[in-house]
């Protein structure tokens, strides 16, 4: 059996040889593609053996010249001793089957053309290299292939040559002008449609815009070019950063393991990120496409031209990528609403993980495999942790941090020390205990008590960061904690703090009990807490009832009015289940219900007022919980969600004319051009449906006579057969075909359709989800389609959780045979079972068994080893 090994940061060892110049050539043939590399090879630290990554068939070696007779090979390395102290150059052939490669890592074929992925180590599934991000290179490629198969043959950079040869073959060579590490290398072969474009950058210079789509999808890619001409735009004017390459290529294939990848020069992307039109795509895909577009291309500077010195660093690109597409879209449409779905996304997935058996830091201190370390902490919760830094130091003093990081390490792999120290230097000032941000995982939490006397407002601020697996004793951070005050009327009262009068003050936190004196306070009040989600935290506060619906209408902070909703709704389900628990009758929620009522009524815009009425999920819910009875809680918010849409009827019925009217008298009836503004008018009128359903489930006959007429373009029938997805009725199971029919050769949407299948809380759920593997549109073999029928389902709390352990046994047994072809995919989906150990008994146990059944089996990936072996431990 293979040795799982695990890496420690605290090993990190500076590379003994670099790479000066990569000379690459793939000979592509139908059933193999023959691959030759050199390599000018300069030697650090002379003596010492050359080690190069490798899992692919080696067919020679030669070094200057002379083939090589010995060398080692094992454990996936090649290991040459004795080569010479001055540079030289290496010779390197291997054979890759890209038909063969369902990991979808390395080179692989995808409906009879060839991508790459090579981060973070899938360049060894290519060549044996120094598969490490601090070995960087320039990069030459030859590609050599049948024109009629591969009329298309891209690589990194700028193509520099190419010609005819014998066979009806074709060459081409590409060169990238910057030096690289190798899990930026892109190589795509095959028959596809080019869109082109161009941008003309701030210094004047015209960038070529390419993107590659097979040929039906080509009139689908509009939406993505724009969207990437708005966020270069965007990263000149917010960043002072510009594109460094004469063209910019996107290639979307249908198979990939993650969204999008930000190899230089030659991005690839998933399908789902840059295919959208308003026929097959919803509003909330479009987003999708626009910020993950912007996100790759972001990485250019923060990842390509700055990139990181070894795998535990990842979130000095991502995070701080994220970060900026994060901004990107605010600075787009809609900044307070924009926060509250990052805050949102953060509570529902982030602090799971950090309260789970896989929580790490945003810089882990280990791992045995770096694909499973591509998480929601290191990203989320690392846009957190750099969004701190802007809070702390404000725009003008980030982008100066921003500024100098650049001057210091373009061109470098560096570390988030060396992020920090950038940030610290520009502004003058001391970020050392920020660092442990970088080192302890756990979501802290903070409790806070007010205490007004003499006009002076103490606010003290108790905080502990919770123990994790990894480390038990942790030492309190520093985080900003933004503040403002409110009187009894819900007006904003202005105070003093650190001799200045103000109306919100950012609070430094660092001490693990701290008190801050608010002054000149001549009135009762109200603080509001954490404003815009300062830092990532749980925060304690004693408010009332009353203080909360005060808060949630008056707040000037977007987030601090949502957040009070949100405690109004956490205290309603809280209540719900209590009484369930007790087999009470279930509370009234009078006051809550007078809320929502005032929220619908209100002329809020409407992006704001669909966030104000998103009950917190369960995965939210229990988040740290223990002893965790999943149906109970689920009972508990459904009942929550079944009284307000009762009690609101009138109001969800007035708000969905409204919602229709405002939609129609602006045009949108019509097939629509995305835009936010419309697009929040969707939003709330598929809220106002999904309630209205559950109000009257016989609304499905409605449904059934309109269809055509409400699900006019995809937003809309996605909400619709959403809101009756859950009804048992033979006309959800006719509608749900009939969308099956009318899309059957659009995979985005058929992945839509498995998503239906797989969310619906209809008791033949796990039946139908069955059925669907064998459907002639589903593949296991696609990450798409299993996300959205396997990964859906696990989202499923009724179903997933069943009592008779049926949902854990078949989630076990997918992700079992996943694993033999593509581990990282197993590998997110056997995750739904980090929630074992926080469950009651019965249910834990049922579990561990299945959790058991898959550490058992043999041949078994190390990515469902670590993720497996961690929960059970
Ligand atoms: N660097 C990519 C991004 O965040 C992530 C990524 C894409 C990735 N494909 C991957 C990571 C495959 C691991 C494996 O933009
Ligand atoms: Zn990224």
């Amino acid at each position: 059996m293979q040795q799982n090994t695990v890496h420690y940061l605290k090993d990190y060892q500076a590379p003994d040889y670099q790479i000066r110049q990569t000379d690459l050539t793939f000979d592509i043939f139908d059933e193999e593609t023959r691959v030759s590399s050199r390599l000018n090879v300069e030697p650090v630290h002379t003596g010492k053996p050359l080690v190069l990554d490798g899992s692919t068939e080696l067919v020679s070696v030669k070094l200057n010249g002379q083939a090589v007779e010995q060398y080692g090979l094992a454990d996936e390395r090649l290991i040459l001793e004795n080569v010479p102290a001055e540079p030289f150059i290496l010779e390197v052939e291997t054979k890759v089957f890209p038909d063969k490669n369902k990991s979808l890592m390395g080179l692989y074929a995808s409906g009879g053309n060839l991508y790459t992925q090579c981060e973070p180590e899938g360049f060894r599934k290519i060549t044996f290299y120094p598969d490490r991000p601090d070995v960087m290179s320039k990069f030459t490629t030859t590609i050599i292939a049948d024109q009629t198969r591969f009329p298309v043959m891209l690589s990194n950079g700028n193509k520099i040559d190419g010609g005819k040869l014998e066979h009806n073959r074709h060459w081409v060579k590409w060169e990238d002008p910057f030096n690289k590490p190798s899990y930026l290398f892109a190589l795509v072969a095959g028959d596809l449609a080019l869109t082109k474009d161009t941008f003309t950058t701030m210094s004047g210079r015209e960038v070529a815009i390419e993107f590659y789509t097979r040929a039906e999808d080509a009139d689908k890619v509009g939406f993505a070019v724009e969207s990437l001409k708005h966020a270069m735009r965007w990263d000149e004017t917010r960043f002072g950063l510009e594109y460094d390459l004469d063209i910019y290529m996107i290639v979307a294939v249908g198979d990939f393991n993650m969204g999008a990848m930000e190899n230089k020069g030659l991005n690839i992307f998933n399908t789902k990120f840059v295919l959208a039109d308003s026929r097959t795509a919803t509003d909330a895909d479009f987003d999708g496409v626009e910020s993950v577009i912007a996100h790759e291309y972001f990485h250019n500077w923060t990842g390509n031209r700055v990139t990181c010195r070894d795998w535990f660093q990842l979130s000095l690109k991502e995070g701080l990528t994220v970060f900026r597409d994060q901004e990107f879209s605010a600075d787009r449409a809609g900044r307070a609403v924009r926060r509250i779905e990052n805050v949102s996304l953060l509570r529902q997935h982030q602090f799971p993980e950090d309260a789970g058996p896989m929580a790490h830091p945003i810089r882990p201190a280990s791992y045995v495999e770096m694909n499973n370390f591509y998480t929601m902490t290191v990203y989320e919760k690392g846009a957190e942790v750099v969004r701190m830094y802007h809070t702390l130091l404000g725009e003008a003093g980030f982008q100066t941090g921003m500024k100098l990081y650049f001057e210091r390490h373009d061109g470098q792999a560096v570390t988030c020390d060396d992020f920090r120290a950038a940030m610290a230097d520009a502004n003058g000032i001391d970020l050392e205990r920020f660092e442990l941000w970088y080192s302890q995982a756990g979501t802290p939490v903070l409790d806070v008590d007010a205490c007004l006397k003499n006009d002076v407002l103490s606010l003290k601020v108790k905080q502990t960061v919770p123990p994790t697996p990894d480390m038990a004793e942790k030492q309190p951070m520093l985080m900003p904690v933004k503040v403002g005050l409110l009187n009894r009327q819900g007006r904003a009262v202005p105070f003093e703090y650190n001799g200045k009068k103000m109306e919100e003050a950012v609070l430094v936190l660092e001490q693990a009990e701290q008190v801050f004196e608010l002054k000149g306070v001549k009135e009762p009040v109200m603080p509001s807490l954490l404003r815009g989600f300062s830092a990532p935290v749980h925060l304690n506060y004693s408010y009332s009832d009353n203080d909360l619906s005060l808060l949630l209408a008056h707040d000037t902070d977007s987030f601090a009015r949502w957040e009070a909703g949100q405690t109004l709704y956490r205290r309603a389900i809280a209540e719900n289940e209590a009484a369930l628990a007790a087999g009470k009758p279930l509370p009234q929620h009078d006051a809550l219900i007078d809320a929502v009522k005032t929220v619908l009524q209100s002329d809020v815009d409407p992006a704001f007022k669909a966030v104000l009425l998103q009950i917190p999920a369960e995965a939210e819910l229990w988040a740290d919980g223990e002893n965790i009875e999943p149906l109970r809680v689920h009972q508990a918010r459904e009942a929550l969600l079944d009284k307000i849409a009762q009690s609101c009827e009138a109001e969800w019925l007035a708000q969905n004319e409204l919602a229709k009217n405002q939609e129609e008298n602006s045009g949108l009836a019509q097939p629509y051009e995305y835009e936010p503004q419309q697009a929040a008018w969707r939003t709330l009128r598929n809220a106002c449906r999904a309630f209205l359903l559950r109000a009257n489930p016989q609304r499905i006959g409605e449904v059934a006579t309109k269809y055509d007429e409400m699900a006019k373009n995809m937003t809309h029938e996605w909400g619709v057969l959403s809101a009756i997805n859950h009804v048992e009725d033979e006309k959800r199971n006719v509608l749900l075909e009939q969308f099956a029919e009318k899309f059957s050769e659009e995979a985005l949407v058929m992945d839509k359709y498995f998503m239906l299948t797989a969310l619906s809380r209809r008791s033949d759920t796990l039946v139908k989800v069955k059925a669907a593997l064998q459907h002639p549109k589903f593949s296991l073999e696609n990450p798409n389609k299993a996300r959205s029928l396997l990964g859906a389902f696990s989202r499923n709390v009724p179903h997933f959780h069943a009592e008779n352990g049926s949902g854990y046994e078949f989630l076990a047994e997918k992700v079992m045979q996943i694993d033999t072809f593509n581990p990282q995919v197993a590998a997110r989906l056997v995750q739904a079972f980090n929630i074992c150990k926080r469950l009651e008994p019965k249910r834990r146990a049922l579990m561990e068994q299945q959790l058991q059944n898959i550490a058992g089996k043999e041949g078994l990936s190390k990515d469902v080893a670590e993720i497996v072996g961690k929960i059970l431990s």
